[in-house]
């Protein structure tokens, strides 16, 4: 009955998924929920996000309407993979307090990704304890699903480090085998976080550097014209480069037609070709791409109640697969004591 392979990832729902968020890993996640001997678990992480949000519980709120629209728009699949909210799923914060005896402070302060979110929010002097210990709630979300993979970005591999020492550390002093240690899906190479339009960073919306889902025909089309490009290119007969373009960067992401990519580059690079040019194939092709996706989404917008069922659904069933794992657990640290 029980599948080769078990799937836990997830999202902190703080804002709409874009286009970063696609390429680095809706995409692998719709491939893997087709794999036949795979079992699907996708996490809307509201709790994680109010470690570091917990005044604005409606940003949070809203944002988790806002993913499962992007979900289900993008084609992730409720009927192959199991959708839910972290929340809704209290067995993964019981979990975190009986992991929470097997871990140090000294652990949790040198977690490098923890550590780099504490000087981007400049938290140094007064850390939330929850955001601290998030990485051990997200061991929790991770092994009361028995996930034996974790397909998550680059950023998230202390994570899944601090996960495995856990389950170590759990099954060794409770004499079980009652956690499975995970293992780590990175994105293949060149399909890792897509960098911003403006070529600064990683697209992120803190940078306000992203190209959304929802993002409407108008938007996706003035973002392609800021796009940046070689800011050497002046006039349209020079010779312009393709390292770092960002045009081009896309383009080798969501051109089908890769020949017609390769000519314009040659192209480019030999002068002759305008920044206008590339950045028209580019929203024909970010059109083609996003419309049906727009489409699907305005669609299930205008039905909440299917949305919600599909979380609710999705919650109920992640519960009781939880539940399971957390009776084994209390089992083995002898904290059983009616049954
Ligand atoms: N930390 C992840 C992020 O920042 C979200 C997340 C929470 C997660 N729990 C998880 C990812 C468990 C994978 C597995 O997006």
């Amino acid at each position: 009955m029980s599948k080769e392979k078990i799937i836990l990832t997830g999202d902190r729902p703080t804002g709409k998924l874009h286009l970063g968020h696609y390429v680095g890993s809706l995409k692998s996640r719709i491939e893997l929920q087709n794999e036949a001997n795979t079992e699907c678990y996708i996490m809307i992480a509201d709790q994680q996000a109010l470690t570091d949000n917990a005044d604005d519980p409606e940003k949070i709120r809203n944002s988790v309407e806002q993913v499962i629209l992007d979900y289900l728009a993008v084609g992730i699949d409720p009927a192959k993979a199991t959708i839910f909210i972290q929340s809704q799923v209290p067995q993964l914060a019981e979990l975190t307090l009986y992991y929470l005896n097997l871990i140090t402070v000294a652990r949790l302060n040198r977690n490098p990704t923890v550590k780099n979110e504490i000087k981007e929010k400049n938290f140094e002097s007064s850390i939330p304890a929850g955001f601290l210990i998030y990485p051990v709630s997200q061991a929790a979300d991770i092994t009361a699903f028995k996930a034996t993979h974790v397909p998550v970005g680059e950023d998230q591999s202390p994570m899944i480090e601090q996960t495995r020492e856990i389950v170590h550390s759990f099954n060794q002093i409770y004499h079980t085998e009652v956690l499975v240690s995970p293992e780590i899906i990175l994105p293949q190479a060149g399909q890792g976080r897509l960098i911003g339009i403006d070529g600064k960073g990683k697209m992120s919306k803190s940078l306000n550097n992203g190209i959304y889902l929802s993002d409407t025909e108008e938007e996706v089309k003035r973002k392609v014209m800021e796009m940046y490009t070689d800011p050497n290119h002046i006039h349209v007969k020079d010779p312009g480069a393709v390292a770092g373009n960002v045009v081009f960067t896309y383009l080798d992401i969501f051109a089908k037609d890769q020949e017609r990519v390769i000519a314009l580059k040659e192209a480019y690079e030999h002068g002759g070709l305008g920044d206008v040019k590339i950045k028209n194939y580019l929203n024909d092709v970010l059109q083609e791409f996003l419309g049906p996706i727009r489409k699907r989404r305005a669609e299930f917008q205008r039905d909440p109640g299917y949305t919600l069922s599909i979380l609710k659904q999705g919650s109920d069933k992640a519960r009781e697969r939880a539940a399971r794992t957390l009776d084994e657990v209390k089992q083995a640290m002898r904290i059983q004591y009616f049954s």
